[in-house]
Parts: structure tokens; C-alpha cells; sequence
């Protein structure tokens, strides 16, 4: 994938704030801390597109990029972070799943673990919607860095027990060494392609 141009197009929480349907959309989600910036940025090749935080819960909306004037990446709100404020996290369900059920434009959710986390609830009624909604997902396991190439095997057991789903059905990737980059894009560049 060329990258000619990346922008940030707008914010929303409802779909009357959404960018009109149109370009084939991709969306990221993950609970927070987990990367999801970090992803978009290294999959762009612009450290600064989307601000990456260390301090987890301070992306609370829906973000909306522009890639090449061809298609739109969508960084979701994450959601897992207790310093939330309730109000705050009432919202993510309904959000989450009006973007999910609503969104025509969608082709697939690339959807983020940590390898070092056992999946907790939220992420597992993500892969529930994913499913009721019949939209492609793209499983990724994040920050492998942080584990030595020996012990990953070991580590990600929680995770495929937890998502019920088989280890080639994810790509391990990190966003401080570039690992997976290219096969995160493929996967994208496919659901971009395919029709639904
Ligand atoms: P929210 O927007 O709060 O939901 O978080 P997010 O999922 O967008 O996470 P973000 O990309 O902001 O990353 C959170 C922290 O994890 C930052 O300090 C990143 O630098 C770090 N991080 C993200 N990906 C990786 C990775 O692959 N390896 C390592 N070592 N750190 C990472
Ligand atoms: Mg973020």
C-alpha cells in the first residue's frame, strides 16, 4: 500500500455526525491502552496522525481518516479503562454497536489484543457483534515485542481460549518494531476488495 495522503477527517458519536457513507471503511478496536493508534499510525507511516496517549481511556470517540481519497480507517473508542467516567462507558455499547449495525461502508474490524492481557468481556462481546453483524474481522495480537520470541506460544494460550478462534486466525504485530505491518495490510487491502 502507497501512502499519498492521510487526514484526519472528523469525530462522531452518533451516526448523524458520521462522514457520509461512501469509501470502503476499515475500523480498529481494542480495549483501551491496547494500540490501536499505534497500529494506525505505523500502518500509515505517520507517527503523528492519530494522538497515541499513555494515559489509557482519552479516546472516547469515533475518529474517521482519509487515506488516498480512496478509502477511510476508523479509530473506535476503547473501552476496559476504569478511570472512565460511568456516563462515559454507559455510552460505549450503544455507540459501538449503532457504528457496527449502521455503517454500510464497513468491510472489517481489525480487532486488537494485547499479548501480555487475558481478553476480558468487552472484547469478547465485540467478536459476539462482529459475528451478528456478519463483518469481517481481523484479529491482531499487539505488543509482542513485549514478550521474547520463546515464551509467545505460552502467552497467547488465553487469548485463543478465550476467543474460541485458531492461532492462524491472528497476526502478531508490533508497533515498536514493525513486525506484521505488512500482513495487517494485506488482510486490509483484502476486506477493502471484497464486496459485501
Ligand atoms: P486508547 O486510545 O486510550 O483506547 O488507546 P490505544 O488503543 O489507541 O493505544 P495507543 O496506541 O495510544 O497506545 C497505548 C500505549 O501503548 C502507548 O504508550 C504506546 O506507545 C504503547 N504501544 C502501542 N503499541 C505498542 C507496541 O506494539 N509495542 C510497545 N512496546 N508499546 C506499544
Ligand atoms: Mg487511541
Amino acid at each position: 500500500m502507497i501512502i499519498k495522503s492521510a487526514t484526519f477527517v472528523q469525530s462522531a458519536t452518533k451516526p448523524s455526525n458520521y462522514p457520509p457513507e461512501g469509501p470502503a471503511e476499515v475500523a480498529f478496536a481494542g480495549r483501551s491502552n491496547v494500540g490501536k493508534s499505534s497500529l494506525i499510525n505505523v500502518l500509515v507511516g505517520r507517527r503523528g496522525l492519530v494522538r497515541t496517549s499513555s494515559t489509557p481511556g482519552r479516546t472516547q470517540l469515533l475518529n474517521f481518516f482519509d487515506i488516498n481519497g480512496e478509502f477511510s480507517l476508523v479509530d473506535l473508542p476503547g473501552y476496559g479503562f476504569a478511570k472512565v467516567p460511568l456516563a462515559v462507558k454507559k455510552q460505549w455499547g450503544p455507540m459501538m454497536r449503532t457504528y457496527l449495525e449502521q455503517r454500510r461502508s464497513l468491510r472489517a474490524v481489525v480487532l486488537l489484543f494485547d499479548v501480555r492481557r487475558v481478553p476480558r468481556e468487552e472484547d469478547i462481546q465485540m467478536l459476539d457483534w462482529l459475528e451478528e453483524f456478519e463483518i469481517p474481522t481481523i484479529p491482531v495480537i499487539t505488543k509482542v515485542d513485549k514478550v521474547s520470541r520463546n515464551r509467545r506460544a505460552k502467552q497467547i494460550e488465553p487469548i485463543l481460549e478465550a476467543t474460541g478462534l485458531p492461532r492462524d486466525a491472528f497476526t502478531l504485530f508490533s508497533a515498536l518494531k514493525g513486525d506484521g505491518r505488512d500482513e495487517v495490510w494485506e488482510r486490509i487491502e483484502d476486506a477493502l476488495a471484497t464486496e459485501i
